[in-house]
Parts: structure tokens; sequence; C-alpha cells
């Protein structure tokens, strides 16, 4: 089955979040291998779909979805980051691609989900190198079968958490620094592997972005949401459309860091390869209020109990069991200006809440129809959307948060192991069928 002209309705996952296996089939290690959850949990089993994927691809198409969203483990098929191919890994998700085909769902393949060779490090530039060749590798093993690709999950979680806040693997903390260099190989790897793919399918970045409003009509809260914005959205779109850095937050960060001079001659020019969609994981607004003289960033994100005018809103806001603020015209925000500031085709790459019924989940069912609205909505404007992949397919492994945040549309008993479509599952089989 090759790409027709039908929306895309997927599920999402990342290997590191449902796999298992750590040691199976000779992958190597990677960054989260030994990098605990909160309460300690580990990826060691996770889903163990590693060993049960063929009856995992079944539920996708008991789903109904005819998209699946998934990565790739790099330290599978190269498991010392680069050099030696691991042929077992290549052919694991060979076979997961041709069953996925079979039964009609088009594979959405992310190359980096965080799972990095624990042989590599994000500050260093020439482990975008390593990405490059590593991205070679899987389009030369899948081109022929896939159509969607995505070479990089996220990259400002990857620099905040990871280098900034300390809460996501390497766990460093506190280094500005560190955060805008990972940010920049990142964006480099991106561009390098885009330039590289010879395929006839499409090639994209996932950026999780946030619509920004001002908590306020107080100049203050109004500059410090479009700096926050900078910050967060056109760190990333800029360059990646062809403007550069840009230069309010350049200035911000050269302040603290002093020179960027890691971003070399040409570097740009690499990142702003083409693309052919963009794919945005839409989870929260960010409502910014001025903290004069914080640091690192003189901003705060709140929550509000009722949306400013300016935004449009006055009701009540409701928030997810993780205690995210639920908006879904802030999809409709983000999707509308991705087409009319970047001409951005676009795909709705992750979308979801935690909620922890285990199948009566009447919440995730609103907030899925609320947000399918919101992606309705942006199409009504002109917004060429391709698809939306909810997350996710099943419960996982949340990072940091471990095993107790459930985001799935179908349950996983972990201590059997064993799947069962949830309500919102049903639903979304008939939100897809009609
Ligand atoms: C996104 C990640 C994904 C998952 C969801 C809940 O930031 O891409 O792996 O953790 O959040």
């Amino acid at each position: 089955m090759r790409r027709g002209d039908r929306i895309l309705w997927g599920v999402a996952t990342s290997a590191f979040q449902i796999e298992g296996s750590l040691d199976a089939d000779g992958r190597g290690k990677s960054i989260w291998d030994d990098f605990p959850s909160d309460a300690g949990e580990t990826g060691a089993i996770a889903c163990d779909h590693y060993r049960r994927w063929r009856g995992d691809v079944d539920l996708i198409a008991e789903l109904g979805a005819n998209a699946y969203r998934f990565s790739i483990a790099w330290p599978r098929l190269l498991p010392e980051g680069g050099g030696r191919v691991e042929r077992r890994g290549v052919d694991h998700y060979s076979r997961l691609i041709d069953a996925l085909l079979e039964r009609g769902i088009a594979p959405v393949v992310t190359l980096f989900h965080w799972d990095l060779p624990a042989t590599l490090d994000w500050r260093e530039r020439d482990t975008a190198y390593r990405f490059a060749e590593y991205a070679q590798l899987c389009f030369d093993a899948y081109s022929d079968r896939v159509d969607w690709w995505l070479t990089i999950n996220e990259p400002w979680i990857v620099g905040l958490l990871g280098f900034l806040h300390g809460l996501h693997a390497p766990g460093i903390k506190g280094d500005v620094r560190a955060e805008v260099t990972v940010f920049h190989h990142l964006l480099l790897a991106h561009g390098l592997a885009t330039e590289t793919y010879r395929g006839d399918g499409d090639i994209g970045i996932a950026l999780n972005l946030c619509p920004h409003y001002a908590a306020s009509d107080d100049p203050a809260d109004v500059e410090a949401t479009h700096a926050s914005d900078e910050y967060v959205n056109r760190w990333f779109l800029d360059p990646l459309y062809g403007r550069g850095y840009p230069e309010g937050m350049r200035a911000r960060y050269e302040e603290i860091v002093g020179e960027l001079d890691f971003i070399e001659d040409g570097d740009l020019r690499t990142i702003a390869a083409p693309t052919g969609y963009l794919g945005i994981n839409y989870y929260a607004p960010r409502v910014m209020q001025a903290v004069p003289g914080d640091a690192p960033w003189p901003w705060r994100v709140i929550v509000p109990g009722e949306w400013p005018t300016t935004a449009g809103f006055t009701g009540g806001i409701v928030s997810t069991e993780a205690g995210t603020p639920i908006f879904p015209r802030g999809l409709t925000d983000l999707l509308v200006r991705a087409h009319r500031d970047y001409g951005a085709r676009v795909m709705v790459t992750e979308n979801g809440a935690v909620y922890p019924e285990p199948l009566h989940d009447r919440r995730r069912i609103e907030f899925l129809r609320d947000h399918v609205d919101a992606v309705r909505d942006a199409v009504g404007q002109g917004v060429d959307v391709l698809g939306y992949c909810h997350w996710s397919l099943m419960d996982n492994f949340e990072w940091k948060l471990g095993y107790a945040q459930r985001f799935g549309l179908v349950h996983v008993d972990y201590d059997t192991q064993e799947r069962t479509i949830k309500d919102s599952g049903r639903y979304y089989k008939e939100l897809i069928a009609g």
C-alpha cells in the first residue's frame, strides 16, 4: 500500500517506552537504560512489545487505525552508535513494517525518540554525523516500504529536560550552554539526514509546539509571551524554515553563555533542508507571566483558572490527571500558525492525556473528540493536515514519570502484559470509521 489521498488516523508509541528486551538480539545500551523513573522503574520490560509486537499490530488493526507512528531504536541497529550493523535489529523493524503494510497500516517512522546509544552525547557535534549515518542505514533498509519519516522527536524537550532540568537522560542540571548546544546539534542532525534522504516519501521533524498566550494585557506579560515563544517554538521553526535563529532569543542566550560558536558556516543551510511536512506534538498551551530577574528566563508558565479574554476564552479550565490544562483550541491555533507563518503541511504526530481509569475512560473520549474537532477547525481554515496520531496506542513507560501515568487507548496490565481496549479505543475506532 502506497500513500493515497486519505487522511492518516494513527496511534503513536516510541521504542524505549514499549519494547523492553534491552539485551535482546545484540542491542547496545542506550542512555535511558540506567535512567530510572522517580519511582525507580526502568524500561527493562515495559510493554514487552519487542516480543509481543505481532499481537500489538493486530491491536492497531482492531482499532481501525490506518497509520502507526513508532520509533526505531538506534542501539538495536548500531549497538556502538556507529560502525558495526546488527542485522537482527534491522530485520526486526523490517518484519514490523511488513506486518503493518499487510494490514493496510502506514508506518510513520521516527528515527530518534530519545534512546541515544550510550556511546554518544548530543553535546558533541559528531553525534549529528553519526545520526545521519544511522538515518542512511534506515533509508536503505526501509525506504522501499516507508512513506513517512520523522527525524528527531521533540528537540526542545531533549535539551530542556536532559540538560537544564536534569529530569531526562543524561540528567544534567542547569547547563544552559549544553541545552542550546544540544538544540543545535539535534537540528543539524535533522538537516543532515534530510539532505541524504532520496526516497519518494516525505521526511520531517516532530516538534512539541506550545501555543502561547499572555496571562494578562500587562505589556510585561505580553513581552514574556513573545520571548518564551521564541524559546520554545521559533528557536526550531525559524531555522527549519530558512530564517535562522530568532534574534531576541539568540541575544538572551549569548548574554548567559557567550558566543554560540558551535554554529558553523553552512549549518543553517543544512538545517533548512526542504522537508515534506512538519510533525506537531501538542499537549498544552503556555500561559505566560513575566517574572523580572528570574534565571535563566524572566518568565513563568501559569495554569490559569480561566482564560484571559485576550485569548478569546473565559470559561473554567479543566486539567488532565497529570495537571496539564486542556485547551483544544490551542491545537487549532498551532496548526493555523504552522500553515500561515511557515507554509507547512502538518501531521499531528502526538496528542493525548493522562487518565487513570483502566477501561471506562470517559474523559479521554471527550479529550479525543474535542481535539479532533480542533483539527477539523484548522482544516476548515485551509490548513493541509495529513493526519492525526493519538498518543498513545497503549499505556507505557512515561519516562521520569514511569508506569503510573497512563496515556493509552489500550490498557496494559503490567503484571500479566494483558492488553484491553479502553472505551476511548472503541470510540476512536468509531470516529475513524465515520
Ligand atoms: C511526549 C513524548 C512522548 C510521551 C508523551 C506523553 O513529550 O514525545 O514520548 O512521553 O510526551
